[in-house]
């Protein structure tokens, strides 16, 4: 009887532990949320995984040149200007240069 009260304690204690992780599940993994995640998910796994990306923290000058190389050099699609925008923010917002992936 003992051992089963503990062991309920103990899967209650679980299950607390376990909950806010589901809660907090984010769509766009490996990517930061953040304001853009949406956008920039879509636009780069196209080619290749997202690692290719959060292996980055660059600086915005930087992810700039990068989002260039990739169409000039790479057949990436020439993103809208909003969209550029919107991405290019969110990569040097997020996976900039203090980034820690
Ligand atoms: C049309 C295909 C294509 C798309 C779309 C694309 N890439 Fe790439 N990307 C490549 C190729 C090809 C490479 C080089 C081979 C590799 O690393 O897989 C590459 C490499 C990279 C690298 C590694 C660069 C290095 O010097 O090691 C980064 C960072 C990167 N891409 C970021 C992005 C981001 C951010 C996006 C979305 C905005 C994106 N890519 C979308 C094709 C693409």
């Amino acid at each position: 009887m003992r051992f089963y009260t503990v062991m309920r304690a103990a899967a209650a204690a679980l299950l607390l532990t376990l909950a806010p992780a589901q809660a907090e599940e984010n769509p766009w993994d490996p990517l930061p949320p953040g304001e853009g995640a949406e956008e920039t998910y879509y636009a780069c796994i196209a080619c290749h995984s997202l690692r290719t990306v959060t292996n980055g923290g660059y600086s915005q000058r930087v992810w700039d040149e990068l989002l260039d190389w990739m169409v000039e050099e790479q057949g990436m699609w020439e993103l809208e200007p909003d969209e550029r925008a919107l991405i290019l923010n969110y990569l040097s917002t997020y996976i900039g240069e203090d980034w820690q992936g």
